[in-house]
């Protein structure tokens, strides 16, 4: 299967996307969790992702383009992929039709996660991150056992430097402007399954699967 995961900043991808790669054995490909880890090794890439990250702001096209096309090469793509926050603008939508094209593929499905502005906010400063694993946790809806150690394995857990409220208001008009317009595009394409993001976790997961499997 090879899918898309579209949705405002909160909205639950990588949440959900978890589910879905276990579901499914494919890979998650995240172009937000790839940068992070490119800001954390001190990269190059990482040094000129983070002035556009810190701000809520996209990262120039130029740069994740290339990134996500050599992803798509690599061995574990063959069997499908789930790519979560990529694309995210016109430009980037035409770019992946490109590559996958040139490579005899198509996409199968576009899940777009729907949830209203007015809780996106929250769900996105009350987000904690596992500082070893990556786990993502709320301090309201996905609690760990113990406050700030992660289930998983014990490790720290810790903000995301762009979840302040200013930041997140900001990430979310972006999406407006710029990410927005893609659900028209691939609802022309006839592939778009929209989702209420606004139910429990689990269930989420239940219905996303469902229409996977219709
Ligand atoms: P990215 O990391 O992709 O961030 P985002 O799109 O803003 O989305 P988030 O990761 O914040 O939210 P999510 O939908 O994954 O929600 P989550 O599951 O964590 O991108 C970050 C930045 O990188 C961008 O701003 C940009 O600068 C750059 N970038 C990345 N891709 C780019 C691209 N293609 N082009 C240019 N720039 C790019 O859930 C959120 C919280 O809610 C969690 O705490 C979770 O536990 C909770 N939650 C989830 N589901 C539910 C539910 N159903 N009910 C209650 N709580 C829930
Ligand atoms: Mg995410
Ligand atoms: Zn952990």
């Amino acid at each position: 299967m090879r899918a898309i995961l579209l949705g405002p900043p909160g909205a639950g991808k990588g949440t959900q996307a978890e589910t879905i790669v276990n579901e499914f054995s494919i890979p998650h490909i995240s172009t937000g969790d790839i940068f992070r880890k490119n800001i954390k090794e001190g990269t190059a890439l990482g040094k000129k992702a983070m002035e556009y990250m810190d701000q809520g702001k996209l990262v120039p096209d130029e740069l994740t383009v290339e990134l996500v096309k050599n992803r798509l090469l690599e061995d574990d793509c063959k069997k499908g992929f789930l790519l979560d926050g990529f694309p995210r603008t016109l430009n980037q939508a035409d770019a992946l039709e490109d590559a996958l094209k040139s490579m005899g593929q198509s996409l199968d499905y576009v899940i777009n996660i729907r949830v209203r502005k007015e809780l996106l906010v929250e769900r996105a400063v009350g987000r904690r991150i596992c500082k070893d694993c990556g786990q993502t946790y709320h301090m309201s809806f996905n609690k760990p056992s113990k406050e700030g150690v992660c289930d998983n394995c014990g490790g720290e857990l810790l903000q995301r430097k762009d979840d302040t409220k200013e930041t997140v208001e900001n990430r979310i008009n972006v999406y407006q402007e710029q990410t927005e317009p893609l659900i028209d595009y691939y609802t022309k394409k006839g592939i778009i399954v929209n989702i209420d993001g606004e139910k429990p976790i689990a269930q989420v997961s239940k219905d996303i699967i469902a229409e996977l499997r219709k």
